[in-house]
Parts: C-alpha cells; structure tokens; sequence
C-alpha cells in the first residue's frame, strides 16, 4: 500500500485491529517517522485474521479522520460457509460532523478542541452521508458489516424493529450467534450482523440513546433517524427465512479459544485505572463540572455540554492511564511480554473522576478476549481489539501476544488519545502462540 501524503500536515496510516508487521503499524513516533507533505510510505500488510478492519490516519485523528480519511478492510475466510445465507451484503461505516451556522466548526491547528467530551458532532452520516437509503425485496435477509468511526460518539442502532442477529465482531465471529435488540458501537468497534426485513413499508435505521439535560440533571430520550430500509412487497428470492431462524454455533471459534480456558482463572497480571486530571479550566466551567458530577450516564451518549466541551483543549485537560501497582501513567508504563504469553488485563474506569464517562480502550497488534464485565464471566466470547467501559465499570481482558514489537494501548476517542491516554508495550521474540501450536493445549504441572 504505497500512502502519498497531499495534506498539508504531517499524517501516517494505520490499520486497525490487524496483526501485522509492527514496523507498518502507522504510529508516528513509535514504529515510523511521521509521513511529510509531499511524501510517500509504503506499507506492507500481510492478514492473519478473517475479520473486519479499518485504516485511518493515526496523527491528529480528531481533525484527519473526522474529515473523512478511513476505510474499511475486509478479509473473507477461505470456508464458503463462514456466514450463513444472505440475499445481500452491505458495508455502513457510521460517523458524526460537527457544522455550526457557518460550516465546520472550527478544528484546532496546535492542539485539538473538545479534550473533555471528545467532539460530538450534530450530524449523523453512514458511509459519509446524512441518508442512508436501501431497498430490498419482503424477507430478505441482509448482512451488515458496521463501523462506528465516529471521533467519540457511541452508537446503539436498530432497524426499525426488525430482527436483529449478531454474529461476528473485530477480530471474527462469536462462539455462537445471538439475538440482540439493538447493537452498541463504540468508537473503532466492528460488528457484523443480519437483518431479515419481512414487513413491507419502511424500516428506519435508528440510533436510540438516553442524554442527559446536564443543566436540571435529567435524562431525556433521544432518537436520531440515519437513513432508511424501503422494503418492497415482492417476496424475496432466495428465501432464507429457514436459516435466518436458527442461530448457528461456531464451534471453530470455540475451538481456538479452547487454547486458552485454563488462563481464564489466573490471577490479574495488570491492572489500569482510566481517569482524568484536570488543570486550571477557563472560569464558569469549573463549578459546573462539580455540579455535573451527581448526574451522569455511564455511557455519554451525545454531546450535551457543548459549550463547556469545545473550550478545553488538551492543556489543562489530561486523561490518564494509571498502571495500579506502579503508580506510572500514560507513557511512563513500561510492560515487557514475550510472544506467546497469555495475561490477564484488569481495567476499572474511575467513576470518581471530575468528568466520568466511557472509554473504548484499543490494544495495536494482538487480539483479546473481554473475559468479564463487572466481575460476570462472558458467556460468548469472541476476539476483539477494541473494548468499551462505561464510567465506573471494570473489564478483564485475556490479552493473548501473538506478535512482536512496540505497540500501542490507548483510549480510541480522538481528544482523549491527543490529551494523553495512551501507553506503549513491548513484546519481545518468543514462541507461537497457543492457537498456533497446531492445537495442542498446553498442560499444566500437577501441584
Ligand atoms: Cu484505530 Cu491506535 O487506533
Ligand atoms: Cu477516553
């Protein structure tokens, strides 16, 4: 992939959730020099995992990506029957635009804007556009591949209420499928999942959340229409409605976790603390936020503090990592592993901090199980790169290191990465690991 730089800022690509080369990773400062206008790198991706992925640009995302730079990268399985039957396919990468009366507002040329909140924009788009349209035929049963790019926004969508089957995630599909409501996305989370539409009429893609009037401290629904499903009353053909009824197990995906159960119950290698310090803020904000702290959602679905958002920028706030049994943060953490190390990865979102909110928290180079939320075990697991806690929650994660180099660890809001909450760890040269040991698990001694 030969990436020409014709920006007039410094940029490098990365390409998210892939077990690449580290020297191709795309971080400035880390595993390249920034690509300078006028230049070109050439990167060289090889892809170990079905799965699907996405690039972006990973210096100053809160201005290169929101304006438009990522894509997706989808990597198919060799097994034809990898995903069950589907009429047809389609790829939505979900987003949000700050436009003022004026146009854009305003990026900033030294430091991002919106370091408290991230930058919630005000206008939805699905694949870079405010109206999703697509029209199928009655009972059609069509496979999403979604990404949610959005610099901070989470998004909870449905389809109008029809059925809703979710199947697969970052790194390749769940043990087994399920039946879900709605989807949640954090930033840079994939999921895939299949919709049969079998009413005719309208089925409105919708992002369902709960804000909070942080003024009188109340919740108030909120509902914003992204686009829409026209469903004709011609009857679908093929008709898959059979095998869109039966939830399929992947018992291949079981499998490759099976490598890995007896780590389930080790003892926790490392624990973080995701939290915020903040320094002198321009005035009426600091009471504000003090009274902002009874009310809060633990997902902060929407930018309602606007005002009081768009005036901190990166310096007086600083979100940060705490490495709990070192008392390091952020750069300072220093985690040494060998490839083919399996540890368990405790991380707790402070919800004592002065603006609680979520984190998506994002691992470059390996692949995680979420083993637990809040102390109750995960029943489906499937391979991740990106995990959200909401404010006061805890996660564990079983951080499998499968491929050398010096990799990044960092919250994936684009404000929340330029004010701080990012670290670097290092997997030195080691054995496979487990899955690649041609399936044989590993046995313990007796004690
Ligand atoms: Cu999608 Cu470190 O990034
Ligand atoms: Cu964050």
């Amino acid at each position: 992939m030969n990436v020409t730089n014709r920006l007039e800022f410094p940029t490098a690509v990365h390409w998210h959730g892939i077990r690449l080369e580290n020297r191709f990773d795309g971080v400035p400062g880390l595993t390249q020099d920034p690509i300078a206008p006028g230049d070109t790198f050439r990167y060289r991706i090889h892809f170990p995992d079905a799965g699907l992925y996405w690039y972006h640009p990973h210096h100053r995302e809160d201005f290169q990506q929101d304006l438009g730079l990522y894509g997706n990268l989808r990597v198919d399985a060799a097994d034809p029957d990898y995903f069950g039957p589907a009429n047809r396919e389609q790829v939505l990468m979900l987003d949000d635009l700050l436009v003022g009366e004026g146009g854009l507002v305003p990026f900033g040329r030294e430091a991002a804007t919106h370091a408290l909140m991230g930058r919630f924009g005000n206008l939805l788009l699905v694949n870079g556009e405010p109206e999703y349209r697509l029209t199928v035929a009655r009972g059609e049963v069509v496979r999403f591949f979604l990404t949610n790019v959005s610099n901070t926004r989470t998004f909870n969508l449905s389809f109008g209420g029809a059925p809703i089957k979710l199947v697969a995630s970052d790194v390749g599909r769940f043990e087994r499928q399920a039946w879900v409501d709605s989807v949640v996305l954090a930033p840079a989370e994939r999921y895939v999942v299949e919709v049969r539409f079998d009413e005719p009429g309208e089925a409105r893609l919708v992002n369902r959340v709960r804000a909070i009037d942080h003024v009188y401290g109340n919740y108030f629904p909120d509902e914003t229409v992204l686009g829409a499903v026209a469903v004709t009353g011609e009857p679908a053909s093929p008709n898959h409605e059979a095998s869109f009824r039966e939830l399929r197990g992947h018992p291949d995906v079981a499998t490759d976790i099976d490598a890995y159960r007896d780590e389930f119950d080790r003892p926790v290698d490392h624990r973080l603390l995701l939290t915020l310090e903040l320094g002198r803020l321009p005035d009426p904000l600091e009471p504000l936020l003090n009274l902002d702290r009874s009310f809060f959602n633990p997902v902060e679905w929407s930018g309602t503090m606007p005002r009081m958002n768009w005036v901190t920028t990166a310096g007086p706030v600083r979100w940060v990592l705490r490495d709990l049994d070192t008392g390091l943060e952020n750069d300072a953490i220093d985690w040494r592993f060998r490839r083919g190390d399996v540890v368990k990865i405790r991380l707790r979102n402070d919800r004592g901090a002065v603006h609680a909110m979520q984190h998506p928290v994002h691992i470059h180079g390996q692949r995680f199980l979420v083993l637990a939320r809040d102390g109750v075990p995960n029943d489906n697991l499937v391979w991740k790169d990106t995990v959200l806690l909401p404010a006061g929650s805890t996660a564990d994660l079983l951080l499998e290191l499968s491929n050398p180099g010096r990799w990044m660890l960092h919250c994936h809001i684009a404000e929340h990465l330029e004010s701080g909450m990012k670290m670097v760890f290092d997997v030195a040269a080691g054995p496979p690991p487990r899955a690649e040991r041609g399936g044989v698990v590993p046995t313990r001694q007796a004690p």
